[in-house]
């Protein structure tokens, strides 16, 4: 068993480095005839393989850094492949084995963590990216989406068909369905119909012996651990396929913005004493974040953003008799589609269909988050501690999201998927701090202190475990040896808090599948073989 502390883990980054950095023209030589062999149609391995040497590398790898915290990385990928084929991936899955390379997974690229583009390990991307074709089945409301496919994809496709169709996915339209989902993934629809996974019912899946897999073949506790267990433990998921959801043609949103000086800090204390119970057709997100720093007058601005599957008059009803406080008015609101909703939430002042297509992000920068789920309302005076941490001046970009929870949350067990996140619930919150500014220090200041934001939420959050949400993925929490062979107590750190009880049914399933750990990262569900 080794345990690194963080005050080793500079040498071995040196070491690991420098060891990859010589073997490295050899390996991807070696890598590259091993693959020509494998693939035994007429592809053009030049289109679909990427080393340093190509002039298209760097687009490649940066087309999908979606942290710019990460972006100037020197952990890069000997090769990239984007398969167009199934026998591709599985000639990246055989010869990354044979010369002892890593394999990172890339769908989307929004790990916050960046583990689908970069290890401390000589490695392999496989890129996704020409794994995305979406085919919907209206009769029966169902979709098989490719895991490269992004959300914004799947959407612009399930429109095109009828306007009441839907899928309970995130609204970032960028994100890609292979991590997304593999981690659970949450939209506007949860209190309706819960997570993306929830609604997942058959998946296409290569193994780490390249075998193809679907839910029959794969067996039901393989297919449990792919709908919420993480991405990059079990193998390469090729498609989902998904049971779409109804939504009725008119649905209403808001956006009811109020400073401290307009009571926010009531208005959200109120928020937790009704955000879970609300009627599940009625999810009420609520942003905090500061604004007016640069007018020398800095305040805690709050965003109540609602989503209601229903018209404005009944919305106005609900919030009468539930949320009276926030005094919610009809101008308001707007009463729009569920798509359009979408389109609008990215793109204000277009509802173009053909936005949702673009993969290119709106803006990226530097960030760091961290999740946190709140089981009893936090005090004003809790609230009051953020806000004066919020408006530290040397923090450029400080933000908190809470996501009710409730409704459709509530009724699902905490063992029938790995996400454990279920009843008892008022809300996850997000964590997050951004900024811009260049160098290490900026980057250190920042870290630190959302670190000490995480620390002081303690005595108000979930405990024993501090739960938290493997899409939020934060390597405070803990991590694997880098070595591959992490003990059980190790990973059951970090492994409790995103999947409390369900780690042990993971490793299981992990330890049957890939009893090797050929699929692992820093924090990939271990197999009993390596404790
Ligand atoms: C701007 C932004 C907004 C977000 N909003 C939301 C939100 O509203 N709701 C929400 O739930 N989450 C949200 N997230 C978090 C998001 O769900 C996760 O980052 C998710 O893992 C992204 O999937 P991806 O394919 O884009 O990421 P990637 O970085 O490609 O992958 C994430 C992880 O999954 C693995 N993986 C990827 N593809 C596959 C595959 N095909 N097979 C096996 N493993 C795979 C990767 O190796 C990596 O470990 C957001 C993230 C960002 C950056
Ligand atoms: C893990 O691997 C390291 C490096 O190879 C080795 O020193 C250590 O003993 C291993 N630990 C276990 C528990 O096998
Ligand atoms: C790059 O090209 C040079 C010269 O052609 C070759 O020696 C080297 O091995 C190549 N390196 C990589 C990483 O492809
Ligand atoms: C994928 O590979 C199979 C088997 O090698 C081949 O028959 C098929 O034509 C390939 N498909 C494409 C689209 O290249
Ligand atoms: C990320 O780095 C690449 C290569 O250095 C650069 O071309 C790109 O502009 C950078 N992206 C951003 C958003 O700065
Ligand atoms: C709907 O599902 C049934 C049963 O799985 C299948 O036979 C049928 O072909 C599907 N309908 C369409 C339009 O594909
Ligand atoms: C804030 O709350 C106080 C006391 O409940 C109330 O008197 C006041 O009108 C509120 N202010 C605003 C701007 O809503
Ligand atoms: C920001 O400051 C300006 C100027 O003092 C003020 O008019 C405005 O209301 C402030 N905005 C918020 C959201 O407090
Ligand atoms: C809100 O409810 C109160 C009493 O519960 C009622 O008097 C009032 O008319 C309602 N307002 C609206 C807009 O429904
Ligand atoms: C809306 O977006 C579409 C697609 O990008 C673009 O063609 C169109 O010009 C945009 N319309 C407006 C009014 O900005």
């Amino acid at each position: 068993m080794i345990s690194l502390s963080s005050s080793m883990l500079p040498l071995l980054f040196v070491l690991l480095f420098s060891f990859s950095w010589v073997t490295s023209a050899h390996t991807h030589e070696d890598f590259i005839e091993c693959f020509s062999l494998y693939v035994e149609d007429s592809t053009d391995i030049s289109k679909v393989i990427y080393t340093q040497n190509d002039s298209s590398y760097p687009s490649v790898l940066h087309f999908a850094i979606r942290n710019l915290r990460f972006n100037s990385t020197t952990l890069k990928p000997l090769v990239i492949v984007t398969p167009t084929n199934v026998s591709h991936i599985q000639a990246a899955i055989r010869c990354s084995q044979k010369n002892n390379l890593q394999i990172r997974i890339r769908s989307g690229g929004h790990d916050f963590e960046g583990l689908s583009y970069m290890s401390v390990l000589p490695f392999v991307i496989l890129d996704l990216i020409n794994f995305r074709s979406v085919t919907i089945d209206v009769t029966n409301k169902t979709a098989w989406v490719q895991a490269g496919a992004t959300v914004g994809e799947l959407y612009y496709h399930i429109a095109k068909k009828g306007r009441t169709l839907a899928f309970p996915a995130g609204i970032c339209p960028t994100m890609g369905v292979g991590g997304h989902l593999s981690g659970g993934g949450y939209g506007a629809l949860l209190r309706k119909y819960g997570l993306a996974a929830d609604n997942v019912i058959d998946a296409e899946l290569i193994d780490a012996n390249g075998r193809v897999l679907d839910r029959i073949s794969m067996g039901e506790d393989l297919f449990w651990a792919l709908r919420g267990g993480g991405g990059n433990s079990f193998g390469v998921v090729i498609a989902w396929k998904i049971k779409l959801v109804e939504v009725p043609p008119t649905l209403t949103v808001f956006n009811v913005l109020r400073t401290l000086e307009q009571n926010a800090t009531q208005l959200i204390h109120r928020w937790q004493y009704i955000a879970n119970k609300l009627h599940e057709d009625l999810m009420i997100t609520t942003y905090i974040r500061r604004v007016n720093s640069s007018q020398g007058n800095p305040t805690i601005q709050a965003t109540f953003a609602g989503f209601f599957l229903g018209g404005v008059d009944k919305l106005l009803q609900l919030m009468n008799e539930s949320f009276p406080e926030l005094g919610l008015a009809k101008d308001d609101c707007l009463e729009t589609s569920w798509i359009e909703a979408i389109i609008l939430n990215r793109f204000p002042g277009n509802t173009s269909l053909e936005l949702l297509l673009d993969r290119t992000p709106r803006f990226v920068t530097n960030y760091k988050a961290k999740s946190d789920y709140v089981k009893e309302p936090m005090p004003e005076i809790a609230l009051e501690g953020i806000f004066e941490r919020f408006l530290e001046e040397d923090i450029e970009t400080p933000r908190l999201l809470l996501v009710p929870y409730g409704g459709k949350m509530d009724q699902i067990s905490e063992s029938s998927s790995p996400f454990p996140h279920r009843a008892g619930n008022i809300y996850k919150i997000e964590h997050q701090v951004s900024w811009s500014e260049e160098g290490k220090e900026a980057s250190k200041r920042h870290v630190d202190w959302i670190r000490r934001l995480y620390s002081y939420m303690t005595p108000y959050v979930s405990k024993n475990p501090r739960e938290a949400y493997i899409n939020y993925r934060d390597l405070d929490i803990g991590m694997n040896s880098l070595a591959g062979n992490t003990s059980y107590e190790q990973a059951s750190i970090w492994g409790r808090k995103y999947f409390k009880n369900n780690f042990d049914k993971l490793v299981r399933v992990k330890t049957a599948v890939d009893p090797a750990n050929f699929f692992r990262n820093e924090q990939s569900i271990p197999p009993l073989s390596s404790w």
